[in-house]
């Protein structure tokens, strides 16, 4: 098996990142790279300043100081909108879909914002063939195709958050940020999202924020520990799970 943790190169390198609500740091220096293929998880207990980092690389909010490199261009300052343009693909922690429209509709809006047609009034893309195949392909890679048709709002909470992969992945992201995709499922609806993102992984660099340790261990490549806006150490599963300090703070009261 080909080691994407150390062999492919870099597409996102954050370097000491820093970011502060007040007298809250927030964002401590942080330095994390995520390279072609891999899944890097980002592991750390509430507070510790994850979903800042994920806002700050997606260009949501903006650091105090540091550098956010995508494919080795610097784009720290630049625009969110151009960093997705660029290759940068989220996933939120809080559902953004439509719940009007049907889940293919959502993949059928995303591919339009991609393609800049969103404001051709006079077409429908439902009648595109091509653009609804398109869809079809996407929402088949999380394994919803069965519930295309189906109202967003008359989805169970697990297919939501399948959902967003599909619509995320729609606009052909080479980094993807996942920020707790499994938050709010039950034991099924991990396992599966588990597998969907082990059958997509390679296709995409991944920063995975999650809480879930199975899903972490069974996916991740690399694993960053962070705690308190600072990342205390960055390795294997193996390593991470032998680590005193990370044992300590981290993995051995049970609570993440
Ligand atoms: N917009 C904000 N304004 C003020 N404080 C914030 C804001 N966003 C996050 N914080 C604070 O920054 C710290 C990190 O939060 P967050 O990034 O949400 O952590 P995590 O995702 O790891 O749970 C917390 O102390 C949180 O209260
Ligand atoms: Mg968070």
């Amino acid at each position: 098996m080909v080691d994407v943790a150390t062999t492919s190169p870099e597409l996102l390198t954050v370097r000491d990142l820093r970011k502060a609500f007040g007298a809250v740091v927030a964002t401590n220096g942080v330095h994390i790279g995520v390279r072609a293929g891999e899944i890097h998880a980002l592991i750390g207990p509430n507070g510790a300043g994850k979903s800042t980092l994920i806002a700050q690389i997606c260009g949501e909010q903006r650091p105090d100081s540091g550098q956010i490199l995508l494919d080795g261009r610097d784009v720290t300052h630049t625009p969110a909108f151009a960093r997705a343009r660029l290759g940068l693909g989220r996933s939120f922690q809080i559902t953004e879909l439509f719940a009007e429209y049907t889940a293919a509709d959502n993949v059928l809006l995303s591919l339009l914002l991609k393609t800049g047609r969103a404001f051709q009034a006079w077409s429908n893309p439902r009648s595109d063939a091509r653009l609804v195949e398109q869809a079809m392909v996407r929402l088949t890679q999380v394994g919803l195709a069965e519930r295309a048709n189906a109202r967003v709002g008359d989805l169970a909470h697990g297919e939501k958050r399948q959902l967003e992969l599909a619509v995320a992945l729609a606009r052909e992201p080479r980094v993807l940020l996942l920020d707790e995709p499994m938050a709010g499922m039950g034991p099924e609806e991990s396992a599966r999202m588990t597998d969907q993102l082990k059958a997509i992984k390679g296709q995409y660099g991944m920063l995975l924020v999650e809480h879930d340790m199975d899903a972490v261990f069974t996916l991740a490549d690399r694993i960053t520990v962070l705690v308190y806006g600072k990342t205390i150490f960055t390795g294997t599963p193996g390593q991470v799970r032998e680590h005193p300090e990370v044992r300590a703070a981290y993995l051995g009261d049970g609570e993440c």
